[in-house]
């Protein structure tokens, strides 16, 4: 499908994500022919830079893509820079002049985006003046993307988002969580809707638990300023893991349009069940990396990390477990974990099922492993059925086998970047896959409850992992409480 003609304006495009996600995603498009010729980008930052110098800057980030300098070249053609002071009105009125020569230049019918690629805190201010200084007002479509984080509890989002209201209704925001333009994350409800063979199963009467995991190997790095604020409970839990976790649970809409399937992920986030005060020591875990070792590499502990403080009680790991309190899911937990500095950077599901009723194939040194459904998000995209069968020429003794499908190696190319995805949506008008602010403030307000017990009462045993391993033990007795272990999936 070809994309309607589009202004894609982003604020924050001196910055580093434009530079590694947004410029390369949108050249993708061009190439592939899914980027109406009738587009410009105008980069807006601080930055006094010339055209040519905005220019150079993109062309650079494209060098990795590996294509004709032909192709680049009509790309940049497109490409136009404007510097920028946030709060100033005279500066929004030289954009909106650009805007509109940019309007006619490309035939542009007045269809607007408006990317905030940038610090949080400057969202309202942007969009207060998008509407006062007229941007918003042209005769075509008008869309806010905004970039996590989105507030930092419920308070200051339920604020912000308040305020973003003032000139976008909530159909032309789109928050970004990249998660959900990851492909085997877009891939989870096919997998489940389109499967005889799984939507019987998918409830407490043969799933046992499902698991969660993302992790990764870098530590926070320069963010310390920002993470020292956040912790991985607001920058990775809040949104991308719960949001893993509502695709999973969640009912099956009746169909695939974005309000239904929208509302179905609110139904489920409103079945979760609360945590807070002392009861969250029995259903979370935090951890803080130490030093340690990575791919051979010995590395520093968090609070030896650029701006952190000494003694930092911010948690760099977080597990959990998730109960959801309605008919299909009760009494099956659903267990989440993610963390810097662990042993390998990977994203996937495990969902496992209920033992058969009675072991046949009963045997000392081997007992029957459960059959699991993995769902590889990254870095490998695909699926793994665990089986057990007949060991071949031994009697009746059983051994486990796997059924896989791997993504990647079928379609035999990469699979476009989660921002490309997501970009292609937008312009589309297609808000599927950005939350609504029903799932933010619902994810909010089960963090908070957490995080304010958390922030009450100090962790005196941090740090309390190694780098390079899977997060402190107490992690592993989450599970092992119930019998359960986590499983160690290549
Ligand atoms: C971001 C977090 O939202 O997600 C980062 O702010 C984290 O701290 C990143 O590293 C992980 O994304 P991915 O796609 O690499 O798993």
């Amino acid at each position: 499908e070809n994309t309607p003609p589009t202004l894609i304006m982003i604020f924050g495009a001196t910055g580093d994500l434009a530079k590694r996600k947004l410029f390369p995603s949108l050249y993708q498009l061009f190439l592939k022919g899914s980027l109406s010729r009738r587009f410009a980008l105008l980069g807006v930052g601080r930055r006094e830079w010339t055209n040519d110098q905005f220019k150079e800057h993109v062309r650079d980030s494209l060098k990795a893509s590996g294509h004709s300098q032909e192709q680049v070249e009509s790309f940049i053609e497109h490409c136009v820079y404007q510097s920028h002071d946030v709060s100033d009105s005279n500066s929004y009125i030289q954009l909106k002049e650009l805007a509109n020569e940019l309007d006619h230049k490309f035939d542009l019918e007045g269809n607007r985006i408006f990317y905030l690629a940038m610090a949080p805190e400057f969202f309202g201010t942007i969009t207060d003046h998008l509407k006062l200084d007229g941007l918003t007002d042209t005769n075509g479509f008008t869309r806010l993307v905004i970039e996590k984080p989105f507030g930092h509890d419920l308070r200051s989002a339920s604020k912000l988002n308040e305020q973003i209201r003032e000139s976008f209704s909530e159909d032309e925001i789109y928050r970004i969580d990249h998660y959900l333009g990851k492909e085997m994350v877009q891939n989870i409800e096919v997998i489940r809707f389109a499967n005889a063979l799984f939507e019987p199963l998918w409830n407490n009467r043969f799933i046992s638990n499902i698991q969660i995991t993302s992790s990764e190997t870098l530590g926070v790095e320069e963010r310390g300023r920002y993470y020292e604020k956040s912790g991985a409970l607001r920058d990775m839990v809040q949104n991308h893991m719960l949001q893993m976790v509502a695709l999973l649970a969640m009912e099956p809409p009746i169909n695939l349009s974005t309000d239904e399937i929208r509302s179905e992920k609110v139904r489920a986030f409103r079945s979760m069940r609360p945590i807070e005060g002392e009861e969250v020591d029995k259903y979370f875990v935090r951890g803080q990396y130490g030093a340690g070792e990575i791919n051979g590499e010995a590395v520093n502990g968090y609070r030896d990390g650029d701006n952190v403080d000494d003694h930092s009680n911010t948690e760099t790991f977080v597990s959990g477990k998730i109960m959801f309190d309605n008919f299909r899911w009760a009494g099956v937990p659903f267990y989440i974990r993610t963390g810097k500095r662990m042993s390998v950077k990977s994203t996937k599901i495990v969902v496992q099922f209920k033992d058969i009723p009675m072991n046949l194939y009963y045997n000392k040194e081997h007992s029957l492993d459960p059959n699991l459904l993995v769902i590889h998000i990254q870095p490998d995209e695909g699926i793994t059925l665990h089986l057990n069968a007949k060991k071949t020429n031994q009697g009746v003794n059983t051994t486990p086998v796997q059924l896989s499908y791997s993504a990647s190696s079928i379609d035999g190319i990469n699979t476009p970047e989660a921002y490309e995805k997501l970009l292609y949506d937008c312009i589309l008008g297609d808000a599927t896959n950005f939350t609504h602010w029903d799932e933010v403030k619902l994810s909010w307000s089960f963090v908070d409850k957490i995080s304010d017990y958390w922030e009450a009462v100090r962790e005196s045993s941090f740090p309390n992992y190694q780098s390079g391993t899977m997060g402190p033990e107490k992690s592993d007795e989450l599970l092992a409480e119930e019998g359960f272990q986590w499983w160690a999936i290549g």
